[in-house]
């Protein structure tokens, strides 16, 4: 038996268009249409991929998108003053500033600096708090993604043992926040983690995301487990992700791959949070549910 693909690149693709829709439907009853601000300070390529991916995806999606590339001497001042700025700009809904930053800027003073209600990445302090504590917020783009891939190859998560390997701001505690709340029993496993393979063995849902190639072997997991690969991993043979997953396919129940899996989920939810944010900031009606 082989494992169902989970094709996130055709899950994004749809949502995109379900944001699309939604977009079209905030402009005609506000007359105007969600901006999103993205700032990049330095020049790596990988991040300046990423940000002129973004920049697309906002306009294909019929919003507003700025860019701020600023020199990666930028000092962490002027940095601070353009985020005060964008705080303030009625036109400006969602803010991101990629990460990493450059030395010495302190990222956490720049992220807790984003007015929480414009932190469409959810990695403000006050917006972990709320997921933590269930309050509406912003919830961090790749988490939100792996979470809507679950549901909808699981359908209900309840009482279903999930683990995730990793413990990031970014994703791995996020993600545990988001499966207790779907009733999961979570796992949250790392690098000091004993016994990871027998951790891995018990789940019926594995979320990967530690950025080691290939680190999880297929003969670790249950047979018919649910597996989301987070990893991104650059090797001689190309990009691989955090499961081995061809050893994988003969034994998990569904896999994401990579890429194509997690990865287009995450531009996608950002195109989501941001339409949250300007229905929020305008009072427009919008079921963020049926996204
Ligand atoms: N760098 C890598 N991924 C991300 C992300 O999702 N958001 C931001 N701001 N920076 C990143």
């Amino acid at each position: 038996m082989s494992a169902t693909i989970i094709d996130g690149k055709a899950y994004a693709a749809a949502l995109r268009i379900r944001i699309a829709a939604g977009v079209a439907d905030f402009a005609e009853a506000t007359g105007r249409r969600p901006g999103l601000a993205v700032v990049l300070v330095g020049e790596d390529p990988a991040s300046s991929v990423y940000v002129r991916s973004k920049g697309k995806a906002t306009e294909a999606a019929g919003m507003i998108g700025i860019e701020h590339r600023l020199p990666a001497d930028t000092s962490q001042a002027d940095l601070l003053a353009l985020v005060a700025a964008l705080n303030t700009d009625a036109t400006i809904d969602g803010i991101l500033v990629q990460l990493p930053l450059p030395e010495p800027i302190d990222e956490a003073a720049v992220i807790q600096a984003i007015d929480p209600d414009k932190d469409v990445d959810g990695f403000h302090p006050v917006n972990a708090g709320r997921l933590a504590t269930g309050l509406p917020g912003f919830v961090p783009c790749t988490p939100l993604g792996c979470l809507m891939l679950l549901k909808d190859t699981l359908g209900d998560l309840a009482g279903r043992d999930a683990v995730v390997i990793g413990r990031s701001n970014i994703v791995g505690k996020p993600m545990a926040a988001l499966l207790t709340q779907a009733s999961c029993t979570v796992t949250v496993a790392h690098s000091r983690s004993r016994d990871l393979p027998g951790i891995v063995g018990r789940a019926d849902i594995v979320v990967a995301a530690v950025g080691r190639a290939k680190m999880v072997k297929g003969d670790w997991l249950k047979p018919g487990a649910t597996v989301i690969d987070v990893g991104i991993n650059r090797t001689e043979a190309g990009l691989v992700g955090d499961v081995d997953f061809d050893a994988a396919l003969a034994v998990a129940g569904a896999i994401t791959p990579v890429p194509g899996g997690v990865g287009p989920m995450t531009i996608a939810v950002l195109l989501r949070n941001t339409l949250v944010s300007a229905a929020r900031r305008d009072g427009h009606p919008l079921d963020a549910a049926s996204l």
